[in-house]
């Protein structure tokens, strides 16, 4: 049984507003929140110069104009790339952002947030470590605690032990049989399931212990509905405006 009631959204901005808006950039975040979204979710991950930013691919290929992996890049090389004309023209010269200036959005627009930290491949403990002290020191106090999730168990490991205080989510792409092993090893908060392995039967099971329950990526205003009726707490959404209508805040 997770020791932190923890209050969730019902609608979480995927990656911002992934649909009307090139994912993890600065446009996203300020979509989301204008489509009435109070919560974000975005991946970050560490340049080959350990400078925080937002990606969710190992590759910039999909969402900038360039090409290769992105752990081979400093950051003063990312932040030369396009990141929002892939999207559409209106986009264009957004920036792959820093965690620093998205932080610094947040904070000023009220936004609440989930962290997914996406680390490149083999860089799971330094993404951990440096996202997490970059977090403690830019995020201010008084403001509500992001939650902190990842598929990469090391990653949340390493949230448990240096970062304790902060809620974490533990993703899961299947339905494993051992989830409750897991996040009772990791004093998970939460158990964020991709929309394809919930059913009501596992539904209820993840609420039964205690555990927050998230569903990504669900951009079906029916299946939204279906999901809140279960018993799932919020859902990730590329389209924060068309599931807000149909389930609320
Ligand atoms: O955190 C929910 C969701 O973002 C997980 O999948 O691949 O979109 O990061 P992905
Ligand atoms: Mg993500």
């Amino acid at each position: 049984m997770p020791i932190r009631a923890l209050s969730l959204p019902k609608v979480i901005g995927h990656r911002g507003a992934a649909e009307a808006a090139p994912e993890n950039t600065l446009a996203g975040f300020r979509e989301a929140k204008r489509q009435g979204a109070t919560w974000v979710e975005f991946d970050a991950k560490l340049s080959a110069d350990n400078r925080a930013f937002l990606l969710h691919d190992d590759n910039i290929d999909r969402t900038s104009n360039a090409a290769g992996p992105a752990r081979a890049l400093s950051y003063d090389e990312i932040r030369l790339l396009d990141a929002g004309s892939w999207k559409n023209a209106r986009f264009a010269g957004e920036k792959m952002p820093l965690l620093a200036e998205a932080l610094s959005l947040f904070a000023q627009e009220d936004i609440q947030f989930n962290l997914e930290l996406k680390p490149c491949p083999g860089r799971a403990r330094e993404t951990a470590k440096l996202i997490l002290e970059e977090l403690a020191h830019l995020w201010p106090a008084g403001k509500p605690k992001p939650l902190i999730s990842s598929f990469v168990l090391e990653c949340l490991e390493i949230a448990r032990d240096t970062a304790p205080e902060l809620p974490r989510g533990l993703l899961l792409e299947d339905h494993a049989a051992n989830w409750l092993d897991l996040a009772q090893n990791l004093k998970a908060d939460t158990v964020n399931i991709w929309d394809q392995t919930a059913t009501a039967e596992w539904v209820a099971e993840i609420k039964a212990e205690g555990y927050g329950l998230l569903v990504y990526t669900v951009n079906d205003a029916a299946r939204a509905k279906q999901l809140i009726g279960w018993g799932v707490d919020g859902v990730f959404t590329d389209a924060p405006a068309r599931i807000l209508a149909a389930v609320g805040q």
